[in-house]
């Protein structure tokens, strides 16, 4: 009976002693990582994730994001969006009633207007997730490491990984009701 009750004091020391080393350690860890504030980002300045990507992004074009994305660019140009703009028949390419779904940002101030924005022609990048300038000057303050899991997290909170509002369904409407506009094939 002694023996069992000092077996258990010994224990408990031993336990509340590895608590306490623990503690100091993440306490002196702690002061060794280096201030998240340190990081200048346009943004805000913590590693918080956004609770949406920042609205007032302006459009990049697909060649920006691929420098990152190499990946993904390689995937996007095997499908038909990347060649949405490319397919139109000639005399369709000026034609505001087809751009509208064959290219990216048609009718927004920073999206497709004409061959001066051929960066935005087709189904590009930014039809889906959205513009993302900021997105890219934020990430390009990582660009030279390795991202941290926190940094990783914040990154990614500032791009849509798809628009909301059914971004696919704004331009696939022949897919549901609505037939395709007609036109000539040439
Ligand atoms: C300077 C580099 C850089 C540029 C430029 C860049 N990105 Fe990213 N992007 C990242 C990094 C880093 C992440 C975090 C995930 C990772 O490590 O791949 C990320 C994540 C994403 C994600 C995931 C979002 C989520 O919710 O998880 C999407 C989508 C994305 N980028 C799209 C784009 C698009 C579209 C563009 C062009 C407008 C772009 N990126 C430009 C570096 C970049
Ligand atoms: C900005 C308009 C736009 C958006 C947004 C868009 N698409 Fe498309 N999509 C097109 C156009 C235009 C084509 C036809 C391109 C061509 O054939 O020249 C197409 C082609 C396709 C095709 C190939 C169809 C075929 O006949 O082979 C698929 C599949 C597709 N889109 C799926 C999607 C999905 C899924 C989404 C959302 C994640 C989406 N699209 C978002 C415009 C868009
Ligand atoms: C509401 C969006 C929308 C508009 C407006 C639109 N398209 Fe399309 N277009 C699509 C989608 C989505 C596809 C993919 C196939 C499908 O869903 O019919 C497509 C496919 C095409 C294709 C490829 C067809 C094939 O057989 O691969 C051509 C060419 C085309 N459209 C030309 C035009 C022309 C020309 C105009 C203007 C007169 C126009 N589109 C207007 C959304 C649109
Ligand atoms: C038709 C819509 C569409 C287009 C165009 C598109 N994406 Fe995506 N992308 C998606 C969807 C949906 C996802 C989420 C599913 C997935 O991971 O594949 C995604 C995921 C991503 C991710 C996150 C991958 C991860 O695992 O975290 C990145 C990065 C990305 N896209 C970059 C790009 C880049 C760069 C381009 C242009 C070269 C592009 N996307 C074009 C719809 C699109």
């Amino acid at each position: 009976m002694m023996i069992r009750i000092t077996e258990r004091f010994v224990r408990l020391a031993m336990v509340g002693s590895t608590v306490l080393v623990a503690g100091l350690m993440f306490l002196f860890s702690k002061s060794d990582l280096p201030a998240v504030t340190e990081v200048t980002n346009p943004v805000q300045d913590s590693l918080t994730p956004l609770e949406k990507p920042p609205e007032d992004q302006t459009y990049m074009g697909t060649k920006q994001c691929s420098a990152c994305h190499f990946d993904q660019f390689m995937e996007f140009r095997q499908t038909k969006h990347a060649k949405a703009f490319e397919n139109l028949p000639e005399k369709y390419k000026e034609d505001a009633s087809c751009l509208e779904c064959h290219t990216t940002g048609f009718g927004e101030p920073t999206g497709y207007k004409d061959s001066t924005t051929a960066h935005l022609a087709g189904t590009s990048c930014e039809a889906c997730h959205g513009p993302g300038s900021k997105h890219g000057e934020i990430a390009k303050q990582f660009a030279d490491k390795t991202l941290s899991k926190e940094e990783e997290l914040y990154v990614r909170s500032t791009i849509h990984m798809m628009l909301p509002d059914n971004a696919c369904v704004k331009c696939h409407k022949s897919k549901g009701h609505v037939p395709h506009p007609p036109y000539d094939k040439e």
